[in-house]
């Protein structure tokens, strides 16, 4: 089987661990790496051996060797670059959000369409072991119909600034940011229900918590204090057309007592915990059973994740396979956030 000659857009934080993952494949050539800072762009090509540099999207789509791209640029910019690389013919894996508004997500979905070439989300939560390992309980009926699900993202001292804190950049804050990640693991897990309404909340009370004194926290590195336009923290309710629901919570800032991640899904015959840990819940002879499967991580390892992730992008691109985490959950899942910051701006139900 010949190899896939790949590139990376953006060269900062998360795409290291595309980098790292597309060299660990071996059936991945490292062909070529874009940032509009070249000194960062070169300093990773040098890091994991991509043959090419450059600060010029058009330049790299021109480069008819590259077969296929992972988008790792603020949010904003995703859909321009995965319609500019569906049309230079390039295979695409954007990261999450697929986009900041659902006229953007049809576009990519109509590119996608028109050009046969294939777009995995970066819904890196679904290639987790624990998540793969409970999919196969739920397929297989172990939990019954899963009725209901609830997680929380919640950071009491954590809004990163820079372009996460850049509404123009980053499309709004802990919801699209972390709530991306909770809503689609759930969604994913309920077996993908077709959304009725829903109902959401965003709140923009205490800003950045600049003024906290004597507990750090990860800064972007154009982190500038003065400068915040998204909401602190925001909660929803979505309702499925199945009768299924799922509660929501995330947060950048909050006055909360630690910070928090929790995924529950609940079904008729049992239920599971899959964040902070992998626990399943049943019952069984009327007693009450809470089972701590025997796996070689309880929390999700997320480098693992990261390259089971790049290994089913690779296989797709190579087989011509729609991914798992395809277009059409993008623009799901844009519907769902985008429907969410509608109903908080309404302050009423969105019904779809
Ligand atoms: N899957 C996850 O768990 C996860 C975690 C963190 C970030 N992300 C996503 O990854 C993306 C990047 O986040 P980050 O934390 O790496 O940000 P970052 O600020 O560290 O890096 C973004 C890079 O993109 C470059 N860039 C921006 N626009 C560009 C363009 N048009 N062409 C070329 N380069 C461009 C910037 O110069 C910068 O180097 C975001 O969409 C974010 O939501 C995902």
């Amino acid at each position: 089987m010949s190899k896939l000659k790949v590139g990376v857009i953006g060269a900062g934080s998360i795409s290291e661990l595309h980098m790292g993952s597309y060299k660990n494949n071996p059936d991945v050539v490292m062909h070529a790496v874009c940032d509009l800072n070249e000194q960062r762009a070169r300093a990773l090509a040098d890091k994991y051996g991509f043959a090419r540099v450059y600060t010029n999207i058009a330049e790299m789509m021109a480069d008819t060797e590259l077969e296929a791209v992972s988008i790792c640029t603020w949010n904003n910019t995703h859909a321009d670059l995965a319609v500019a690389a569906l049309n230079a013919g390039k295979h695409v894996l954007v990261e999450k959000p697929l986009s900041t508004t659902v006229e953007e997500a049809l576009r990519v979905q109509e590119a996608v369409r028109r050009t046969g070439k294939q777009v995995q989300v970066g819904y890196v939560r679904r290639h987790g072991a624990n998540t793969q390992m409970l999919k196969q309980f739920i397929d297989n009926g172990d939990f019954g119909e899963i009725y209901y699900a609830k997680a929380s993202c919640i950071r009491r001292l954590g809004n990163p600034g820079g372009w996460f804190a850049d509404k123009s950049r980053s499309g709004g804050g802990p919801l699209i940011d972390l709530g991306v990640h909770m809503i689609d693991l759930c969604w994913y897990l309920m077996g993908r229900p077709k959304v009725k309404s829903v109902s959401g909340n965003t709140y923009y009370k205490l800003g950045n918590r600049a003024n906290v004194q004597n507990l750090n926290f990860y800064k972007a590195a154009d982190y500038d204090a003065s400068k915040n336009t998204v909401e602190d923290m925001a909660n929803a309710i979505v309702r499925f057309e199945n009768g299924a629901s799922l509660m929501v919570d995330v947060s950048f800032s909050l006055h909360a007592k630690e910070n928090e991640v929790s995924v529950r899904l609940f079904g008729e015959k049992g239920g599971a915990e899959i964040e902070p840990e992998i626990t399943i819940v049943t019952e069984k002879y009327d007693t009450i059973l809470n089972v701590t499967p025997q796996v070689n991580s309880l929390k999700l390892n997320v480098t693992e994740a990261f390259q089971n992730q790049i290994n089913h992008f690779v296989s797709c691109c190579l087989n011509g396979t729609t991914p798992d985490s395809s277009v059409d959950d993008g623009v799901e899942m844009m519907k769902i956030l985008c429907g969410i910051y509608e109903s908080a701006e309404q302050g009423k139900e969105i019904y779809f």
